[in-house]
């Protein structure tokens, strides 16, 4: 298994390009489950999670071309024949879940394998479901598999229990198809589902008010083919702000938008930063020192859970004591045991993190446990005094284009040990 060795210490400084949003990607290729035309997309990040997805189309018959270098991917949904997700395909990624919603939308059937849990949570998938049962599909879910039918899906009014991501990007996709009206209610408004909505309109969707709680759907009988460029990924983009601010940086970030990272530029800018915001581009300059920031995860435009950890990993090392409140996912503290094997403070009480900052913290080996968590030990190894070994990376080839090339760029001493 790789690793990634850093040695600490140096400032981040310079300019690097952001890829495309990996969690708006994902969705945007089930897209293609939905229409028999072809799709061009462009900016798709380079992933082993955008790969999985394109196996897992594949298999399913979507003819699939991807000029690798410049994130193009082309698709054409129209030898569709087997609208089956298989467990070993689905278990290595939970997103998965999102072919269930246009299979069943375009075929009027789909077998898809449960999720399973990962290392933040059990992320059960009951709301894409009951939400799909409102549009009058059969579904029963036996031997791991949930298998839908549906002749045709009918228009329905949906409020989830609470704000699911992908959940609203399934039913999102499912109404496209069905016949009459669906109203998604408590739906998630995060910029990647607006850039789903705005691909499906794209294709012949008739879609209203994503971005907010409330989004209509006017089912249609079929959608065509389009182009879309897949949105900046904000997520990366708040990683390498938060790498260049603890190490006491200045860093511009291109290709990008601050657009989506209001509550996240709000918490720099508390910490210390400086920051200036371009068009299709963002600066930080950071301080000597961070000041300690408290947040509370909640979903868009609230602070991002997929955030917390790399503020985790900054508080560390900040002037003061932060309270860290994870109210996403139930088990999103596993970063907390490896920051300590590096010297960190830090308290566990629930869904409370408490971080003291401390002068220091010292190189060590440590683990990554999921994709977020990893993106935290890279944050503290640049900025521990030695050399960090980080084992288990396959975790941050899942989210981050390159990533020892766009931190060697910005000056950090990082090596990817095979
Ligand atoms: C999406 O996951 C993202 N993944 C996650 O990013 C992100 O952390 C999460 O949204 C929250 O923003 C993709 O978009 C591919 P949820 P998702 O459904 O959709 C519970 C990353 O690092 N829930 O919004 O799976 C669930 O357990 C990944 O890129 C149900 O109980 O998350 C969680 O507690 C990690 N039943 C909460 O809702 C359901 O049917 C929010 O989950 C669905 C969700």
């Amino acid at each position: 298994m790789d690793k990634l060795l850093i040695r600490g210490g140096h400032a981040l400084n310079g300019e690097i390009a952001m890829s495309g949003a990996k969690n708006a990607a994902l969705p945007i290729l089930c897209a293609s489950l939905l229409t028999a035309e072809a799709l061009e997309f462009s900016n798709v990040p380079q992933l082993n999670d955008i790969s999985t997805m394109l196996r897992l189309l594949g298999d399913m018959g979507v003819a699939i071309t991807r000029d690798g270098d410049d994130g193009m991917v082309c698709l054409d949904g129209s030898t569709l024949n087997n609208p089956v997700a298989s467990y070993e395909m689905v278990k290595t990624m939970r997103a998965s879940i999102l072919v269930l919603g246009p299979l069943l939308a375009r075929c009027g059937e789909a077998k898809v394998s449960l999720p399973g849990g990962c290392a933040i949570g059990a992320r059960p998938v009951d709301q894409h479901i009951k939400g799909l049962q409102a549009m009058g599909a059969e579904v029963k879910v036996e031997q791991g598999y949930v298998h839908a039918r549906a002749s045709r899906l009918k228009g329905a009014r949906i409020c989830t229990d609470m704000v699911t991501v992908t959940g609203t990007e399934n039913l999102m996709m499912a109404a496209c198809l069905a016949d009459g009206e669906t109203i998604i209610e408590n739906a998630a408004r995060e910029p990647e589902v607006v850039d789903l909505a705005n691909c499906l309109v794209a294709m012949g969707a008739r879609i209203s008010g994503a971005g907010t709680d409330i989004v209509r759907i006017q089912g249609v009988d079929k959608l065509h083919g389009a182009r879309h460029a897949i949105m900046p990924d904000r997520i990366e983009t708040g990683t390498y702000l938060c790498a260049a601010a603890v190490t006491g940086g200045k860093v511009r970030l291109t290709r990008t938008s601050a657009a989506y990272l209001d509550s996240v530029v709000d918490k720099l800018l508390d910490a210390g930063c400086e920051i200036v915001i371009e068009r299709d581009a963002i600066q930080l300059s950071a301080p000597a020192r961070l000041k300690s920031v408290s947040l509370r995860t909640a979903p868009y435009p609230a602070f991002p859970t997929d955030m917390q950890a790399q503020f985790m990993a900054m508080n560390c090392v900040a002037d003061g004591v932060a309270t860290i409140r994870e109210t996403i996912f139930e088990n999103r503290f596993m970063h907390v045991n490896e920051l300590m094997r590096l010297g960190a403070n830090i308290q566990i009480e629930g869904n409370n993190a408490v971080v003291r900052g401390v002068g220091q913290l010292q190189g060590a080996t440590v683990m990554a446990t999921d994709l977020r968590a990893s993106a935290s030990l890279i944050i503290a190894g640049l900025v521990a005094q030695g050399e960090t070994q980080i084992d288990r990376i396959y975790h941050l080839d899942r989210g981050y284009e390159r990533i020892e090339q766009k931190l060697s760029a910005l000056g950090a001493s990082v090596e990817r040990l095979r």
